[in-house]
């Protein structure tokens, strides 16, 4: 019984307005362009901009292969709306940009699929000072939604914010003392767990806005994609433990293709039956359960200070971005 679960094969109006961070590659990839092929407009939030339109000249392509296959829910237009916009989630100056130029087009905001990430980084620290994978997949993509809520929350019903998280969120922890690692050198720096807890920040970050959102029309959700084979393993390729279980993955047949690790995330995107659905973290399209670390309010709640401790610091976060992240 069950079986595989997928994504349902809707229509998207080109108004609904999407955006996929790291869509150049990966999950990321595959989730923009089912999306626009279904018929959304679609964002490719991305820091390079020559990977991206390589990713859109081959979306298109292979959307013109889908339509001479007449493949179910794919729409008939003669090219997928799909653009690029600048993104480096290593740099708080260009989310900053990046929100910018999204607010000058006027445009409404349906989906923020905040997918872009870094997978066991060696130790490394961002221009602004903090560790890069805490960076990179938590603190920018906390501060892009925070700026994108005021415009998604006035554009109209079923509005959905997914956090693409991961497994590893359960190999966490919430120490504030050693929070950006600092005292650790390269040798020690726990790769793993830096990690981990990037990913275990995403699900905390979907309570606590959720606590604040709940009577709005915005929905936050998180899941993990699976073991997928991707480019995430560029960054630790370095790493023994890794290789053995990517090996013994692929030997029981775990591993995902980057479509099937993005089905979870375009169902959580388009499922018209997810209509205001909260707080779930799903695997396979379906519901999972949660570290207990990840779902303790109080913990929640004091990444949400420290968070908004470190982008106040910048003036990155301004009063009025405040109100409305606290649900005012
Ligand atoms: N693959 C898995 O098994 C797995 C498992 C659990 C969770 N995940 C999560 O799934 C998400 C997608 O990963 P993936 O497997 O598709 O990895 P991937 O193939 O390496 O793709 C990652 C995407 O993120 C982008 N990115 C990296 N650093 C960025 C930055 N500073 N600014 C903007 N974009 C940046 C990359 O852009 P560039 O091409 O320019 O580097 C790329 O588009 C990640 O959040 C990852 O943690 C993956």
């Amino acid at each position: 019984m069950g079986g595989h679960l997928s994504f349902p094969r809707v229509t998207l109006p080109k108004e609904r307005v999407v955006i996929v961070t790291g869509a150049n590659t990966g999950i990321g990839y595959e989730t923009a362009k089912w999306i626009a092929m279904m018929g959304a407009t679609v964002i490719l939030a991305c820091r390079s901009e020559d990977r991206a339109r390589e990713a859109m000249a081959r979306m298109n392509a292979e959307f013109e292969a889908e339509k001479d296959r007449k493949t179910p829910g794919v729409v008939d237009y003669p090219e997928l709306n799909i653009e690029f916009m600048k993104l480096d989630c290593a740099s708080l100056q260009s989310v900053m940009d990046f929100v910018k130029e999204f607010k000058l087009s006027g445009r409404q905001l349906h989906v923020l699929v905040c997918n872009a990430g870094i997978g066991l980084h060696k130790q490394a620290y961002t221009e602004e000072g903090y560790e890069l994978m805490f960076q990179v997949n938590y603190l920018s993509q906390y501060l892009l939604t925070a700026h994108l809520l005021p415009i998604m929350k006035t554009s109209g019903e079923d509005c959905r914010i997914i956090l693409v998280s991961s497994e590893a969120h359960r190999y966490s922890e919430l120490n504030l003392d050693r929070i950006q690692g600092k005292q650790f050198n390269e040798q020690n720096f726990g790769r793993i767990l830096y990690y981990g807890n990037s990913k275990a920040f995403q699900i905390m970050q979907m309570f606590s806005m959720n606590r604040r959102l709940k009577t709005s029309n915005v929905t936050v959700t998180s899941l993990h994609p699976g073991m997928v084979e991707t480019e995430v393993s560029r960054n630790f390729k370095d790493m023994k433990t890794f290789s053995v279980l990517t090996s013994l993955t692929k030997m029981v047949g775990q591993m995902k293709t980057p479509f099937e690790g993005a089905e979870t995330t375009i169902n959580a995107a388009v499922n018209p039956e997810l209509k205001g659905v909260r707080d779930v973290y799903y695997i396979n399209c379906k519901p999972a359960s949660i570290n207990s670390r990840v779902t303790n309010i109080q913990n929640q709640e004091t990444l949400w200070t420290y968070t908004q401790q470190c982008l106040t610091k910048g003036a990155f976060l301004p009063d009025d971005i405040i109100k409305c992240l606290e649900g005012e």
